[in-house]
């Protein structure tokens, strides 16, 4: 049977636009299993760096994520699902990234509450190239070079560096492996309120790295002179008087207007720094000092990319630093990148 579209691809009277729209060959279809045997967070920390280099020149089109609400009905739902996407200046593809969290009923049939996919299109023609399926993995490797990224500026080369993890789940992890890709050699420390020693077994095995298990946030705080925090964010998880001179805060866990990790008076006693402060003044640590009326975003020190480009100071003495990452669609873009040079040729 000849539909209405597959009609169109037979000569007519109008040849040149038939051409045009068969021209494109279907994107290439990369499943889970492809997807996250090929990629690594190494792979994209490079990347991502130069991503944020170019946002902090303007040269990244970042639109605001878009949120469509699955409201729980007797057909459907609950669940939300995200997009996010971005375009570096320059760069052969742009990409668009889907991500459905929160469908909890999922867990009733033995499935994940959480899927997700990244299309890679082409920048020249517009065609999208690849769908991947990576049920969040991009995301957490983009969001694990960001805080290599961040570790690589707020410390120094040669360092002794005793890293604490305020969360011990799936970012801790990606935040664990990033730093080991751009600091080697550092000891770890892990505090969860689950997890915490599955995560110490784990990353001891895989990275060859001593990890120890806190009793507290406190204990740890005491100890490390970088703390990752990567909670759900609805209590904030740490205190001023616990952090040692020159401590660097990479924070994860804020990317929605009701999370706040970090105190306003810990950001503001900081060399505060975001990913990107029209986000981070919305949904990440910054929005809830600026409510407070504790900081204005004359407090910030620097976007992260300025840093990376060597127009604002990282680290030069025993400040406090804070870098709040929410996840821009700069990250996105530039793993899109990333995963499509790499797996285009299998
Ligand atoms: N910024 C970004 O780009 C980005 C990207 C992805 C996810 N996230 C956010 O990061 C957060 C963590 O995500 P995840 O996938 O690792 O979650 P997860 O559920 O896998 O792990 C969360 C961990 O935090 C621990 N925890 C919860 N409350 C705590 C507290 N008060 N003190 C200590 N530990 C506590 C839990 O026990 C668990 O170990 C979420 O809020 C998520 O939305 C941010």
């Amino acid at each position: 049977m000849t539909s209405a579209w597959s009609a169109l691809t037979k000569p007519t009277s109008f040849p040149l636009r038939v051409r045009t729209f068969a021209a494109f060959p279907a994107p290439r279809l990369f499943d889970y299993d492809t997807v996250t045997s090929h990629l690594s967070v190494a792979d994209a920390i490079d990347a991502v760096e130069s991503a944020f280099g170019a946002l902090a020149k303007g040269q990244v089109d970042v639109p605001m994520p878009m949120h469509i609400g699955v409201a729980e009905t007797p057909t459907a739902g609950p669940g939300d699902c995200h997009i996010k996407g971005g375009y570096v200046l320059g760069a052969p593809t742009f990409t668009v990234k889907l991500a459905c969290v929160s469908f909890y009923k999922n867990l009733e049939q033995g499935l994940p509450a959480g899927s997700g996919l990244f299309c890679v299109v082409d920048a020249v023609t517009g065609a999208p190239l690849a769908v991947l399926q990576e049920n969040r993995y991009m995301t957490d490797l983009r969001t694990g070079a960001a805080g290599a990224v961040a570790l690589k500026h707020t410390t120094l080369p040669g360092q002794e560096l005793r890293i604490g993890f305020i969360g011990a789940g799936a970012i801790a992890r990606t935040m664990a492996r990033a730093s080991k890709a751009v600091r080697p050699h550092f000891t770890g420390m892990v505090y969860g309120l689950a997890g915490a020693d599955d995560f110490a077994n784990d990353m001891h095995d895989e990275l060859g790295l001593d990890f120890t298990v806190a009793a507290s946030a406190r204990e740890l705080c005491e100890s490390c002179n970088v703390i990752y925090t990567q909670t759900p964010g609805s209590d904030t998880v740490l205190e001023l008087d616990w952090l040692q001179p020159g401590t660097t805060i990479i924070a994860s866990g804020s990317d929605q207007p009701t999370k706040q990790e970090i105190p306003n008076d810990v950001l503001k006693a900081s060399k505060y720094i975001a990913d990107l402060i029209k986000q981070t003044s919305k949904v990440g640590e910054l929005r809830g000092a600026l409510q407070a009326g504790v900081m204005t975003e004359a407090d910030v020190h620097a976007e992260l990319g300025q840093v990376v480009n060597g127009d604002k100071s990282g680290r030069e003495g025993d400040e406090l630093i804070v870098v709040d990452l929410t996840g821009t669609g700069a990250q996105d873009a530039a793993i899109g990148q990333v995963a499509w040079d790499k797996l285009r040729n299998l």
